[in-house]
C-alpha cells in the first residue's frame, strides 16, 4: 500500500536532450516542485573544490553532501542548493565544476549519501525528478516515467548555440565530441548508469518542441492519475 499521496514522475536521459527545459515547464503547468539532481552532483564538485586542494584529496564524501541543503524556489518550486547560507545555484555551470560533478557522482559514497537528500524532496502534491538513475534507482516507485533522448548531431547543435548565445567562443566538433564523451561516460560507468527505467515512456526530442513533448507528458500523467 502507497502511503504518500506525492505524485512522482521521473524524467532520465542523455546530456542536452531537453530535460530541464521540459522539467521546468511540466513543474510549472502541474504546481509540482522539482529536483534537478544533477544540479546535486555538479554542488558536490563544487563543495570538492571549495574544501579540498585537489580532488584526490577529498577524504571525507558523506561530507560533500552534508553540506548541501535545499529549499523550494517560490516562484519556480524549483529546489535551489544552499552552501554555506547562500544560494549556490548560478556558480555550477562552468566547465570545471562539471568535470569535478562527473568524478565525485562516480563515487559510491557520494551517491548513497544522495539518498537521503533527495527522498526529502518528496513533498506536497507533487515532484518532478530529472537526471541519470531517477526512474532506475532513486526513485524505483515514481507513477510515471520518462525518458528523454535526441540525435546525437542535434543535441550539439544545441549545446554549441547556447554557448555562442552566451558569448563563449566554442567549435561545434568540440562539442559534439565532449558529448559524446559524456553519454559514453553515463551510460558504461560501473555505478547508476543511464539505462531506460522499465515502463518507461520513451520521447525523442529531435524535431519535437518542448511544448508538444510537456502536452505529451502532460496526456500520459492525465491517463496515469485516473
Ligand atoms: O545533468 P548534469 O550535466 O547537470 O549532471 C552533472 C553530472 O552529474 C554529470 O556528470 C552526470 C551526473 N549525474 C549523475 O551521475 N546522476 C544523476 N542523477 C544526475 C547527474
Amino acid at each position: 500500500m502507497n502511503f504518500n499521496p506525492t505524485y512522482i514522475i521521473t524524467i532520465d536521459g542523455t546530456s542536452s536532450s531537453g530535460k530541464s527545459t521540459i522539467s521546468r515547464l511540466l513543474a510549472k503547468k502541474l504546481n509540482f516542485k522539482l529536483l534537478d539532481s544533477g544540479k546535486l552532483y555538479r554542488s558536490a564538485g563544487y563543495i570538492a573544490c571549495d574544501m579540498y586542494d585537489s580532488l584526490d584529496m577529498v577524504k571525507d564524501y558523506p561530507g560533500l553532501v552534508s553540506k548541501i541543503s535545499l529549499k523550494p524556489n517560490i516562484n519556480s518550486h524549483e529546489y535551489e542548493v544552499y552552501y554555506k547560507n547562500k544560494i549556490i545555484d548560478s556558480l555550477l555551470y562552468d566547465e570545471n565544476i562539471g568535470l569535478a560533478a562527473s568524478i565525485v557522482s562516480k563515487v559510491p559514497q557520494v551517491r548513497e549519501s544522495m539518498y537521503n537528500l533527495q527522498h526529502s524532496c518528496v513533498q506536497g502534491n507533487g515532484l518532478i525528478a530529472n537526471g541519470r538513475d531517477m526512474g532506475t534507482e532513486v526513485f524505483k516507485d515514481a507513477q510515471l516515467k520518462i525518458y528523454i533522448t535526441a540525435e546525437i548531431n542535434i543535441r550539439a547543435r544545441r549545446r554549441f548555440e547556447e554557448l555562442i548565445d552566451k558569448g563563449d567562443d566554442v567549435h561545434y566538433q568540440d562539442i559534439y565530441n565532449s558529448l559524446k564523451k559524456r553519454d559514453d561516460s553515463d551510460i558504461n560507468r560501473d555505478i547508476s548508469p543511464l539505462k531506460i527505467p522499465n515502463n518507461a515512456h520513451i520521447l525523442d526530442t529531435s524535431h519535437v518542441k518542448p511544448d508538444a513533448i510537456v502536452d505529451k507528458i502532460l496526456n500520459l500523467y492525465t491517463i496515469t492519475n485516473n
